[in-house]
């Protein structure tokens, strides 16, 4: 797929969901806005009210604006997914959703080859990502892993982030709760 920013997606196939006579718009990943930050955790609440994805607080959000794209159907957005560097040469996908009216268009595809192609500019070498969806990442070149993803070393300085994701990462007995069922994953950029 093309970059991040410019990409159209099957635009006969993805209609809005509140005009559905409406001509379709075309579907286009870009970067995300302060003002997509409320869109963006609307996509998420219901996700995290089931677990799938970690709630954050509101300001949460704002501080990680410069970490999503967006998938924008022009009238509202569908889709949101996020990079977060973790150290030197990993990132972790994070908070990768789909609106429910817009599932198997191929969005979480196109936002996620735009979140690798933003890892490979930013210098990361490995992806990382803590999910239920496995199949659908495998797709995209993860595969589990077992154990940690960093030496002993990164990982006594990563238990210093204050990041509740980073807590998920290091696999934090506190944190289990919130990580039952899921699958860790890593893809080699
Ligand atoms: C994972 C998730 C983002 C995938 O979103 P999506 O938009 O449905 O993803 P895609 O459409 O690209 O791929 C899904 C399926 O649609 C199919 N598909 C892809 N492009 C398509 C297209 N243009 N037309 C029709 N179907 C298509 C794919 O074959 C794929 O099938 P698969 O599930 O067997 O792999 C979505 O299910 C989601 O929001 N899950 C909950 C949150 C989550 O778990 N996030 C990951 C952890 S951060």
């Amino acid at each position: 797929m093309p970059s991040v920013s410019t990409e159209s997606i099957a635009p006969s196939s993805l209609t809005p969901a509140a005009a559905p006579s409406a001509p379709s718009a075309p579907l286009t990943i870009r970067p995300a806005r302060t003002s997509d930050m409320r869109a963006v955790r609307a996509l998420v609440t219901p996700l995290a009210e089931r677990r799938i994805l970690l709630q954050k607080e509101a300001v949460s959000y704002y501080e990680s604006t410069a970490d999503f794209v967006v998938a924008d159907l022009g009238e509202r957005l569908v889709g949101c997914g996020a990079i977060h560097v973790l150290w030197e040469d990993l990132a972790e996908v994070r908070t990768l959703a789909v609106a429910d009216d817009a599932l198997g268009h191929g969005v979480g595809s196109a936002l996620l080859t735009a979140l690798i192609d933003r890892a490979r500019t930013l210098g990361v070498r490995r992806l990382f990502c803590l999910t239920f969806e496995t199949a659908f990442f495998t797709r995209h070149g993860f595969a589990p892993i077992d154990g940690q993803a960093v030496s002993p070393e990164v990982y006594a300085e990563l238990l210093r982030s204050y990041d509740e994701g980073v807590a998920e990462f290091l696999d934090l007995e506190r944190v289990k709760p919130n990580t039952l069922g899921n699958t860790r994953m890593l893809r080699t950029l």
